[in-house]
């Protein structure tokens, strides 16, 4: 079987990074994670990414002249290493509809809320804010809405009347560890994808990318 090379971009700690490698590491996983790029040069997913042998690429936005400079850069990493995925994870710089444009159905994003509530940034705290009594994570297909593509997979964890935001956020991103890899397998074997800016699934595979919360 092939598998699919896909790289990571990432700009902080690389959890989500972290759990993508892990999976990647059975040789019957769909996908194989062969590339880490990194725009912050003091990110701790670098670190993490290199000692699992993973090859790393720093692209730090700070010494391009332009974002169109940036994002060629980016494009040219990934070109050189043969992805034919992308996935964010917690990459905290906007993509330009043009690079979007060129990865489109291709590539994926983790947000931490059960989107389209709680897009853009400080999604625990509106969640709290809010009241909900369910809150999680969505893998989606990037498109030039910000956190706004296709949704491929959702796991949904309970909050708790005394949760606070990083109690939330410790629970959530535990969902986000299962979820990831899960939807990343599907896009990898074809399972799931985007046509038109809409989601087709193989019949078979829909609910695979559904986590419920346990509790
Ligand atoms: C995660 O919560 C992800 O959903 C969001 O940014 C955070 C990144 O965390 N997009 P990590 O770097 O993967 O640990």
């Amino acid at each position: 079987m092939s598998r699919v090379p896909t790289a990571v971009l990432v700009s902080g700690r690389g959890s989500n990074l972290k759990a993508l490698l892990e999976a990647s590491r059975d040789p019957s996983y769909p996908a194989e994670i062969t590339l880490a790029i990194s725009n912050e040069p003091e990110a701790p997913a670098i670190d993490m990414a290199a000692e699992a042998g993973c090859e790393v690429a720093l692209v730090p936005h700070r010494d391009q002249p332009s974002h169109c400079q940036f994002e060629t850069l980016l494009q040219t990493h990934i070109l050189e290493s043969a992805c034919q995925l992308v996935c964010l994870a917690g990459f905290m710089r906007v993509l330009s509809p043009a690079f979007v444009g060129l990865w489109a159905g291709r590539m994926l994003n983790i947000h931490p809320s059960l989107l389209p509530s709680f897009p853009g940034l400080d999604s625990h705290r509106r969640a709290l804010e809010a009241g909900v009594r369910l809150s999680g994570c969505s893998v989606h297909f990037v498109t030039e809405e910000l956190d706004g593509g296709p949704i491929i997979g959702q796991a949904a964890v309970p909050v708790a009347p005394d949760d606070d935001e990083a109690s939330l956020a410790a629970r959530v991103l535990a969902a986000e560890h299962r979820l990831y890899p899960v939807c990343l397998a599907l896009v990898a074997e074809g399972k799931v994808r985007m046509e038109e800016g809409r989601i087709v699934w193989d019949a078979v595979a829909s609910g695979d990318a559904l986590l419920n919360p346990s509790a």
